[in-house]
């Protein structure tokens, strides 16, 4: 990357949470006494390719928010919209002189400075770069019977953070049509025209769902606690 690059992430976390149910929102959940966007946040804000970290919130979740952020200091917060892709493009809107940025869920706290690499390694050649985990079971149409397997090979499951040049993803976002839903932003890249590499992403990524999904989250960071400083959590 040349001295004129400024990446900067864009955490969303605007969204209700509608599947995991419940009145807090799945990113305030806490796991090992900090909130699961701040697990985002601080993994992003440690990588040192990272100039500032973003976020977009729901409306209404300010005093969550400003609880699970604490003393950490970073830019005002952005309020989302009612889809992902609003979200995304408010906060987008509210970020100056970027060359490029990592948009990621909140909803990943589990977050591996070796995906940062590796996206970032990838933006030197390519003006997008997502993670991506090949689909390991055998996939199969079907309604209550089972019909037709699906070929697995070169299928993947994406994840975040997705990593772009900063104007590319701004002027594919506009061009989607605001009648389509997105379920994330790699697509919305590729329909404007842009090649967007493939990294390895990590099962650790996996986004918190359902509500089994936050056992297996705060499992999984417990033992990458372990790993890493021999004590888990309280
Ligand atoms: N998101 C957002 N704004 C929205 C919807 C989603 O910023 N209007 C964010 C969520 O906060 C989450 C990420 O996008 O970090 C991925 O979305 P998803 O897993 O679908 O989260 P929710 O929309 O909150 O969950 P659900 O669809 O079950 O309501
Ligand atoms: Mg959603």
């Amino acid at each position: 990357m040349t001295r004129s690059t400024h990446i900067v992430a864009l955490v969303v976390a605007a969204g209700k949470g509608e599947r995991v149910g419940g009145d807090l929102p799945k990113q305030y959940w806490k796991i090992g006494g900090k909130a699961v966007i701040a697990h985002a946040v601080d993994a992003l804000a440690a990588h040192p390719a990272i100039a500032a970290v973003h976020v977009v919130i729901g409306a209404g979740q300010e005093e969550l928010y400003s609880k699970a952020i604490g003393t950490r200091l970073l830019p005002a917060p952005v309020i989302g919209g009612a889809s992902r892709r609003d979200s995304v493009l408010r906060g987008l809107a509210a970020i100056e002189g970027a060359s490029h940025v990592l948009i990621h869920d909140a909803a990943r706290p589990n977050l591996p400075g070796a995906v940062i690499d590796r996206l970032v390694e990838a933006l030197e050649h390519h003006p997008g770069a997502i993670p991506g985990l090949p689909v390991a079971d055998t996939l199969a149409r079907g309604t209550d019977i089972l019909g037709d397997v699906v070929p697995r090979d070169q299928l993947y499951r994406v994840q975040t953070p997705q990593a772009f040049q900063f104007d590319a993803i701004v002027a594919a976002h506009r061009a989607w049509p605001d009648d389509r839903e997105a379920t994330d932003d790699a697509q919305v890249a590729r329909a404007a025209g842009h090649r967007v590499a493939i990294v390895p992403g990590d099962a650790l990524l996996a986004k918190i769902t359902f509500g089994e999904d936050i056992a297996v989250a705060e499992q999984r960071m417990a033992a990458r606690m372990i790993a890493r400083t021999g004590l888990g959590f309280d």
